[in-house]
């Protein structure tokens, strides 16, 4: 059951409330106290006249996050009014001053849920900042919150009466610059829909060969990939990365995916993922409830991915590397047994005490060869590794460790403006012997207590001089809370935080 959306935009001065049947909802948007601008006003005509009454029964203060609607308004021929609110308040995105217009272009889509033809009033006399990208943000915000993952959906529910097609058109004053604004807002909620999609793909679809695959797909925006086989990667030494899938039917793949959209010669900078497709927990396997979320350890991976999907698409003016480790963690007669000591990439040895913390071993690799053959600006590594991360942070911020205090600043003030929140959480030599093994380097793990320290500790032992963060998505990356640009499962999270760290600082 495919649904499909159609954005686009109008100019609002042709902006004709249908005259024909009605059965379309009109979105006009209010200020403090349910005042309307002149050019809302023009547009409802002698509708305008019961909205003050209206939104005072309905207790509306024209708060953003808010709204109100008259359904068959007898002035206008439209099936249904939406009122929504575009003064900033409690409900404002990302607790900016400012209005987050990609939100309210979420929220403004799922109240008119089940309209087949949705017509929004976006008038820039109704908030202060810039009329196009504040299109295109909104515009973002709409297909975000339009998407869904129903590809398996083989019926439509009887009670379902959502049309299959849904046609939304934003009204704006310049419609070209509003498009134009909106190329690279495209690219983005682009590159967010498919980290989405690769983590609601079930495991049994999406192993490692066919997730390389998705991701060589990415050669058609212009995006170098290079897919390393378990043959190539026993040649370059990736032994611990290797140790991680042998237990698995499905061979273990490592994807750098590359875009130069930089001065030739400039180091890149690096998005490592971890790409468990599927985390039984391997010979320390996991208990049954609740296993089928791990189908969403690649979240990492789907993230990477998508971030450089993105990056492609708008022509981001940076050398970017992607670097992926996808295996499947599986018990089996060949699988890692607790006790097994492995020779990673980097020489050191590592004595597995528990398969389950299987992520690192996989990162572990990973960052070492990047940091080896691209010699990067910085890298930034993205993992669902530690069940630690949501017993401290939940589901609201990612936790973020990092060797570099100014690498940790941008990501977090990237994260404000995203939405996508990072919180640091501390590294420290003291937490190292956590992680002491009597008969190798170190152990793949701690004991009960600084679970997410300890994985991050490990992690930092692939890692030299150059500028590294990790960011433990354990909570966030999937089964996050919904929101008004989110109702999907996978989330996504992670696509539209780095974007932006690139955008700000790393452009050209
Ligand atoms: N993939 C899991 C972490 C995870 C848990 C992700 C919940 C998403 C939701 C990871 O590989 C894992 O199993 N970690 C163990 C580490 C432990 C064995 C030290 C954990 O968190 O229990
Ligand atoms: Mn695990
Ligand atoms: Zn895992």
């Amino acid at each position: 059951m495919k649904r499909t959306v159609d954005v686009s935009f109008a100019s609002l001065a042709d902006f004709n409330v249908p005259g024909g049947a009605g059965g379309e909802t009109l979105v006009v948007f209010s200020g403090e106290d349910g005042a309307l601008s002149a050019q809302t006003r023009a547009l409802i005509g002698a509708g305008a006249e019961i909205l003050p009454r209206a939104s005072e029964t309905a207790k509306f203060k024209g708060k953003v996050g808010s709204s109100f609607e008259l359904l068959a308004p007898a002035h206008l021929n439209v099936g249904r009014l939406l009122v929504a609110g575009v003064t900033p308040g409690k409900k404002t995105a990302a607790e900016a001053p400012e209005i987050d217009f990609a939100t309210l272009g979420g929220y403004v889509m799922g109240k008119t849920n089940g309209a087949a033809n949705v017509l929004i009033a976006l008038d820039p006399a109704d908030w202060k900042g810039e009329p196009a990208s504040a299109a295109a943000d909104f515009m973002m915000g709409v297909k975000l919150r339009a998407y869904t993952f129903d590809v398996y959906k083989t019926k439509k529910k009887e009670d379902d009466d959502k049309p299959n097609a849904v046609k939304v058109t934003i009204g704006v004053v310049d419609p070209e610059a509003a498009r134009r604004a909106a190329q690279s807002r495209d690219a983005i909620a682009d590159g967010v829909q498919l980290a989405r999609s690769l983590v609601n793909e079930p495991a049994n679809v999406l192993f490692p060969v066919e997730f390389a695959n998705r991701a060589k797909a990415l050669e058609q925006v212009g995006v170098s990939v290079e897919i390393l086989d378990v043959e190539a990667m026993t040649k370059i030494g990736m032994r611990t990365l290797l140790s991680v899938g042998q237990g698995s039917a499905h061979d273990s793949r490592c994807v750098i995916m590359r875009w130069n959209g930089g001065k030739p010669g400039e180091p890149p900078v690096a998005f490592i993922g971890k790409g468990v497709t599927f985390d039984t927990g391997g010979i320390s396997i996991k208990p049954a409830a609740g296993m089928e979320d791990m189908k969403g350890d690649m979240a990492g991976a789907a993230c990477v991915t998508g971030l450089m999907s993105a990056l492609a698409a708008r022509k981001a003016k940076v050398n970017a590397v992607g670097a992926i480790g996808i295996v499947e963690n599986m018990p089996g007669g060949k699988a890692t047994r607790p006790g097994d000591i492995v020779t990673t990439l980097s020489g050191q040895t590592i004595e597995i005490i528990n398969t389950d913390a299987e992520g690192r071993l996989v990162l572990a690799d990973v960052l070492w060869y990047v940091q080896d053959k691209f010699k990067p600006k910085f890298m930034v590594d993205l993992a669902t590794l530690t069940g630690a991360i949501l017993v401290a942070l939940g589901n609201e911020y990612a936790g973020l460790f990092s060797n570099n205090d100014e690498l940790a600043e941008r990501l977090t003030k990237s994260g404000l403006a995203t939405g996508e929140k990072v919180w640091r959480m501390p590294l420290a030599p003291a937490y190292e012997k956590l992680v002491e093994s009597k008969f190798a380097d170190m152990k793949n793990v701690g004991g009960r207590h600084a679970g997410s320290i300890t994985a991050a500790q490990i992690l930092q032992k692939f890692v030299n001089d150059v500028p590294w963060a990790h960011l433990d998505i354990a909570g966030t990356g999937m089964s996050s809370p919904q929101t008004d640009i989110n109702q999907s499962w996978g989330s996504g999270w992670g696509v539209r935080l780095l974007d932006r760290l690139v955008a700000d600082h790393y452009e050209a």
